[in-house]
């Protein structure tokens, strides 16, 4: 008998879907059991429906499965969510309602009082709000999000700094892959050759989300962290993996050594919980004077980490470095698949 928890994936074509797929592929608790897109998709056995773009071939167990639409009357009771935002708000709703536990990479409900937004090594007590959301709600299931893909790097490495230094002022300026822009997503002759310095929507989330994350939980609510985040955001002709230069205030000022300390020694609940997707270390730092570089490291730790290089003091603020992150691993699919690994680690999916 199948001991794993059968899964489903709502947007299973689209790039976030695809990297699902993938990941979840010989998953140790869970397997896929459904799939489910648009209605231009559903009923087509899943390989014709997708244009699939992952180096590795679409896994056996999901080739000839046909795409469902996206009703809640799927036969599983945990959905991973890869849909366009402009969807992604009723569906995901209609699922909560009927009881199942949606994973959400979407920005529809990131801020919603009740809703939690989790990194599991940084906030992983704001699941406390699911009790809360469902009474709100009067659901059966339940709403978990995760950030959008340039916020994930950034909070990961404010966690262990807020909590050492208390963070009081973030610059940052980003370079972002053109896989976060889904597919096709930005024609190539706009980007290639070129840097577009807008991404829509996107420097607004940046500037809250991160302060979502890294808030108090009281009990009742998340009290926003009181720091000011200022981002700017540009699409640059990457594949995959977007960097990020960050430069940071604190109030208690420290050496670059401390920092970088603070940074390599970081660890959290899901490397505590030994959870199958988490890192071994979060962060990884690098010494090298070039590095990161998505070329060369955006692969590293399975793109589950956040990679820091160029940390050095700060002429305007306290320090400055540069940060990486895989926008479709630890950005989007990786960071659901973690939050459901910390849900049924901690007795929310029973
Ligand atoms: N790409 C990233 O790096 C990244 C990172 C973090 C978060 N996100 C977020 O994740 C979500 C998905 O992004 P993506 O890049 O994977 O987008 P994408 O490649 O455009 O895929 C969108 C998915 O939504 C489905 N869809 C579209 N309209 C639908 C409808 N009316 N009903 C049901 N399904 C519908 C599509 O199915 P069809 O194929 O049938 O049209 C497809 O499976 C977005 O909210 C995005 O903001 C993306």
């Amino acid at each position: 008998m199948d001991a794993k928890i059968p899964v489903g994936i709502l947007g299973a074509t689209g790039t976030v879907g695809q990297k699902f797929i993938r990941l979840l592929d010989n998953h140790p608790w869970f397997r896929v059991k459904e799939l489910a897109a648009s209605e231009r998709s559903a009923g087509k056995p899943y390989e014709e429906a997708a244009a699939w773009k992952q180096a590795a071939p679409v896994p056996d167990a999901v080739r000839r499965l046909d795409l469902r639409p996206c009703t809640p009357d799927l036969g599983c009771r945990i959905v991973f969510s890869g849909l366009d935002s402009t969807v992604a708000g009723p569906i995901e709703e209609s699922f909560a309602a009927a009881g199942y536990v949606v994973l959400s990479n979407s920005k529809n409900h990131r801020l919603d009082l009740d809703v939690p937004l989790i990194i599991p090594e940084v906030n992983a007590e704001h699941l406390g709000l699911i009790p809360l959301q469902k009474r709100n709600r009067g659901w059966r299931g339940c709403i978990v999000t995760n950030s959008n893909c340039s916020t994930m790097f950034l909070a990961m490495v404010l966690g262990p700094l807020h909590a050492a230094f208390t963070v009081e002022e973030v610059m940052v300026v980003t370079m972002q892959a053109i896989s976060g822009a889904g597919y096709p997503g930005v024609p190539s002759l706009d980007i290639l050759g070129n840097v577009i310095p807008y991404i829509d929507g996107e420097e607004e989330k940046m500037e809250v989300e991160t302060r979502k994350i890294l808030g108090r939980f009281d009990g009742g609510k998340v009290n926003l962290a009181g720091f000011r985040v200022s981002a700017q955001c540009n699409r640059v002709a990457v594949e995959d993996g977007h960097t990020e230069s960050v430069s940071l205030k604190f109030a208690r000022k420290a050496p670059v050594e401390e920092i970088a300390e603070a940074l390599r020694a970081f660890s959290g609940l899901p490397q505590r919980l030994r959870l199958p997707s988490a890192p071994e270390h979060p962060i990884l730092v690098t010494s090298a004077p070039d590095r990161p570089q998505p070329r060369f490291d955006v692969g590293l730790a399975g793109g589950m980490a956040a990679v820091v290089g160029r940390i050095r003091p700060c002429p305007v603020l306290d320090v400055k470095f540069t940060l990486l992150g895989h926008n479709t691993i630890r950005g989007a699919a990786g960071a659901s698949i973690l939050n459901a690994e910390l849900l049924k680690a901690q007795g929310y999916l029973e």
